[in-house]
């Protein structure tokens, strides 16, 4: 991955460290997006702990294979940069996609990686329930505003949007800023999985002709902060059949690094699966895109246009169809993965 940049959000701990960690090993730029500065530096200064030059483990901590040490390089100091995003904030977003933007960065691998899981009801700075507004919401915001930087690549770019088993039960309801009145924290977590599984398909296909990849994934149930204070089953029980998070970045890693990428696909365990079929209902598709489109005022097929230059096809269909008027011319193997799909609905349940 020499010389390729990629942006990883949420890199501060969690499955975004150990992505950063393995990007970067792999001799990639990453720009770490973290909410705060001080846990920035203090992950920063971790990875080069772990994997820096004259560090001891470099090439035996986490490696997967003996040819897999082989390719991979100590980590400079000058691959990991800091820019601060908070996803509940459009100022924020704005202000990171600014930062990159007036430079004319290039983003060769985009990870939508940061979320919250199951918390108590709360809203973004702009008035959305935060598990919506964080882990799709942001993630749209932010995709949208970098398409200048994404579409400079020439490799050409690639999307990954973290999702979970979790949005097999998700709903896309009529009122997608979950009210606090009916607001249920696990179905508020699995509305926002199934709708960054939405993201990453929308993207794919609006993105095709461009030939940027978009995919989301599963990462597994994985040993991280975000399951702290909320499912004693897995504080308890869980820790020794749970990832770990080196290990919850591998499907990830697929997604960044395969040739063979079904472009919009889900994956997990590095394999194509099937999802919630509302990700195929192109209705529940446009909706929460219109949705997203109104609520961060950023319409991504406009900017898209007007980056590329491209026709507006309801502006064109609209023509043709005056002209008529006028008289002119006319999965696979999918069972035996039932079992781990059940793993984080398990943990709700038994908490
Ligand atoms: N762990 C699992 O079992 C599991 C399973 C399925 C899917 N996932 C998904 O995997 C992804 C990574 O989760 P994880 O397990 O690594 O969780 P984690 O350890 O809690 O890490 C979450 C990351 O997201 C960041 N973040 C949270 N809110 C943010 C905001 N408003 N703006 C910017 N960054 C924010 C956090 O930053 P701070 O440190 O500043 O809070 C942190 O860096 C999430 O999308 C999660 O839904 C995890």
């Amino acid at each position: 991955m020499d010389g390729k940049v990629a942006l990883v959000t949420g890199a501060n701990r969690g499955i975004g460290l150990e992505t950063t960690a393995e990007l970067a090993r792999r001799g990639a730029i990453v720009l770490m997006c973290c909410r705060n500065q001080t846990r920035a530096e203090a992950a920063k200064a971790k990875i080069l702990e772990w994997y820096g030059e004259g560090q001891p483990e470099v090439k035996s901590r986490n490696v997967a294979s003996p040819e897999m040490a082989a390719i991979l390089t100590p980590v400079k100091p000058e691959q990991l940069s800091i820019i601060r995003l908070n996803l509940c904030s459009s100022k924020s977003i704005t202000s990171c996609a600014n930062i990159l933007c007036e430079v004319d960065a290039t983003i060769d691998i985009l990870i939508n990686n940061a979320g919250i899981m199951a918390c108590s009801y709360a809203t973004t700075e702009d008035g959305i329930e935060s598990q919506m507004g964080v882990n799709f919401l942001g993630h749209y915001h932010l995709t949208t505003l970098l398409l200048p930087c994404l579409l400079r690549s020439e490799y050409p770019a690639r999307i990954v949007t973290i999702s979970s088993v979790a949005q097999k039960p998700g709903q896309i309801p009529e009122e997608l800023n979950m009210p606090k009145e009916t607001y249920s924290p696990l179905q508020a977590y699995r509305n926002s999985k199934l709708a960054t599984l939405i993201l990453a398909k929308q993207l794919a296909s609006y993105l095709d002709k461009q030939n940027i990849m978009s995919v989301s994934c599963h990462p597994g149930v994985v040993k991280t902060l975000i399951w702290r204070g909320k499912y004693k089953y897995f504080k308890d029980l869980g820790k020794p059949w749970m990832k770990s998070p080196w290990e919850g970045t591998q499907t990830t890693l697929y997604c960044v690094l395969a040739t063979d990428l079904t472009n919009g696909g889900y994956y997990k365990n590095s394999k194509v699966k099937t999802c919630n079929p509302l990700a195929d209902d192109t209705q529940v598709c446009e909706r929460l895109w219109k949705w997203a489109e109104e609520t961060t005022g950023v319409q991504f097929t406009k900017l898209l246009r007007g980056i590329t230059n491209e026709p507006d096809e309801s502006e064109a269909s609209s023509h043709d169809q005056s002209e008529d008027q006028a008289g002119g011319d006319t999965d696979e193997d999918d069972d035996t993965d039932k079992e781990e799909d059940n793993d984080e609905e398990s943990a709700e349940d038994s908490e």
